[in-house]
């Protein structure tokens, strides 16, 4: 493995990483080197994704705790840390989908997808660089969105925190990199995991937008794990406060 993507001994915690974009990336780490710590709300589930990281060779740990409590995530955060010795990477991944007419919306589903996409990201990322600023080194890096930038009907809550991960990675990028810690988004089109499950069960929807994506096809968990080694590793050292989309070009089409 090339020197500047080798991430071997560092320690990564990817909230949301049972299944889907989070366990693909955590995957991504853990091949380039690193223990990776998987999160998400389902003991059972986790220690699942665990094992088949495990049996490939891999290192893995889990920590189960809703990324909402946000004592319950710093608490988590502080014991992997003190379990692994250092906190090198937070992927703060783990996000909900919500999409309903504008005169459906109601203040808890409002307050429900922003508690989990914005405001446990943002609590999860002050925990992980308090650990990182006495390292002088680490990488956050949040699971963001092409919605964050363009219009859709329906997903205004979602497309709202996704914004507003964008506008954090630029703060927390400006005030921690003189301590060693780069900020980025990986900002997704559409993929197949079980968040766009429902959206992939009507064939003439997917057709219609697979036909706008320009590689013609939608991402997987895989198509992730790239960008996430690039910006943990030595690789992805000089690059902060970005949004980094992988959307197959959907997002700069006509
Ligand atoms: N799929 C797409 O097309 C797409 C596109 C762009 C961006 N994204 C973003 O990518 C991220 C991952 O999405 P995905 O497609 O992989 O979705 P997914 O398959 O539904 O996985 C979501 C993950 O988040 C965890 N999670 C959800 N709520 C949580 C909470 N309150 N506390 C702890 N863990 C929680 C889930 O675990 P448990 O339910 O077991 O807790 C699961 O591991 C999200 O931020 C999403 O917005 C997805």
């Amino acid at each position: 493995m090339s020197k500047l993507f080798d991430i071997t001994g560092r320690v990564a915690l990817v909230t949301g990483a049972s299944r889907g974009l989070g366990l693909g990336m955590a995957r991504g780490l853990a091949e380039a080197g690193a223990t990776v710590v998987l999160t998400g709300r389902d003991a059972a589930t986790l220690e699942a994704a665990a094992d088949g990281l495990r049996t490939d060779g891999l290192a893995a740990d889990t920590a189960c705790f809703d990324v909402t409590d946000i004592e319950a995530s710093r608490s988590a955060i502080a014991e992997v840390a003190a379990r692994h010795g250092r906190l090198d990477i937070l992927l703060a991944n783990a996000g909900i989908h919500g999409a309903r007419p504008l005169p459906d919306w109601q203040p808890a589903d409002w307050e429900r997808v922003m508690a989990t996409n914005l405001t446990a990201c943002f609590f999860a990322a002050q925990q992980a660089a308090g650990i990182m600023r006495a390292q002088r080194h680490g990488r956050i890096i949040f699971t963001g969105s092409l919605t964050a930038s363009r219009g859709r009907p329906t997903i205004h809550g979602y497309a709202a925190a996704k914004a507003g991960l964008a506008a954090i990675t630029r703060t927390l990028a400006a005030e921690l990199g003189e301590h060693g810690i780069t900020v980025n988004t990986i900002a997704g089109g559409y993929f197949e995991t079980e968040m766009s499950a429902a959206m992939r069960r009507d064939p003439e929807v997917v057709a219609r937008i697979t036909a706008r994506i320009p590689l013609r096809r939608w991402g997987t968990p895989r198509d992730l794990a790239g960008i996430a080694v690039f910006l943990a590793a030595e690789a992805g050292g000089y690059v902060t406060g970005q949004e980094i989309f992988a959307d197959g070009g959907l997002g700069t089409a006509l």
